[in-house]
């Protein structure tokens, strides 16, 4: 079956690209670098045609607010509507656990408009609902530091890694359209300062991390109940110890 990824080149889309093409399935990693753009719709109509399958992995060079609901909503419109004209049967995006309990969140805002595009196209879907990839907690450390002292939220927490996220979407892209939202999250729940810590430590980082409950997250104060799924997700196999193992392994 071809099946197009729409970000294919990024961190998950390659990794799910990798997944699909070992199960003999034709996968077409669609990106600006390969001649596939959402926001121009260059490429798009060649790429999409005989496509079975889209799932979307794609995401916004800028992270502004104003900037980010603009790459969402315009890529969201021009690649369903794409999908509409060649007949995709089924639609599967990648999204945050949490996109609508964060409205001050700017980029929370920008997948919550991208999710109700898809809800209201007529193209089948599944949405996936993610929590923060463990390759994430670097930037996460990178935007609450001033100086040398990260100030972060003691919210719950339970970030994933990058290869079990792609797991799923590989299973998800191969079964049947739910048109509705599952959520996968990793195997630990904690608190995010004390997470974001535990990395910086293995990473021979020098910051120091403080707990603060009003600590924003790009944007948004966290309660307990902000990033992590409720009863029912789908869980990782990777903790912590053995992704930062792995992630410092030569590639
Ligand atoms: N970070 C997290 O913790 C987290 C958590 C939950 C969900 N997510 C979601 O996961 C998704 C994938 O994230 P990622 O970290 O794998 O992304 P990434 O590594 O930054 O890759 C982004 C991909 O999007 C492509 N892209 C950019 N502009 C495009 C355009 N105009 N048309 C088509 N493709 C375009 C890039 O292509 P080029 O390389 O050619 O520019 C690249 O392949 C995102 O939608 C994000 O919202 C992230």
């Amino acid at each position: 079956m071809k099946i197009v990824l729409i970000g294919g080149t990024g961190l998950i889309g390659s990794k799910t690209a990798a997944r699909l093409r070992n199960k003999g399935h034709e996968v077409l990693a669609a990106s600006p670098n390969t001649g596939v753009n959402t926001i121009t719709g260059e490429g798009l109509a060649e790429a999409l045609a005989g496509a079975e399958v889209v799932v979307d992995l794609a995401n916004s060079p800028s992270w502004e607010d104003k900037a980010v609901l603009e790459f969402f909503e315009t890529s969201g419109r021009n690649l369903l509507a794409a999908e509409g004209k060649a007949g995709v049967k089924h639609h599967v995006a990648l999204s945050i656990v949490g996109t609508e309990r964060l409205p001050e969140n700017g980029y929370f805002r920008a997948k919550l408009a991208q999710e109700k595009l898809i809800k209201a196209s007529p193209i089948p879907y599944t949405i996936v609902h993610s929590t923060q990839f463990f390759e994430f907690l670097k930037g996460i450390a990178d935007e609450a530091t001033v100086g040398t002292v990260a100030r972060l939220s003691p919210a719950s927490f339970q970030p994933i890694a990058s290869d079990d996220v792609a797991d799923v979407m590989a299973e998800v892209a191969l079964g049947k359209p739910l048109n509705g939202t599952i959520e996968i999250a990793g195997p630990e729940r904690g608190r995010m300062h004390e997470i974001v810590a535990r990395y910086l430590k293995a990473a021979n980082d020098p910051r120091t991390v403080e707990a603060d409950v009003h600590a924003r997250y790009f944007g948004s104060e966290l309660d307990d109940r902000s990033l992590v799924p409720g009863e029912g997700a789908r869980i990782g196999k990777i903790g912590f110890e053995d992704w930062f193992r792995q992630s410092q392994q030569p590639k």
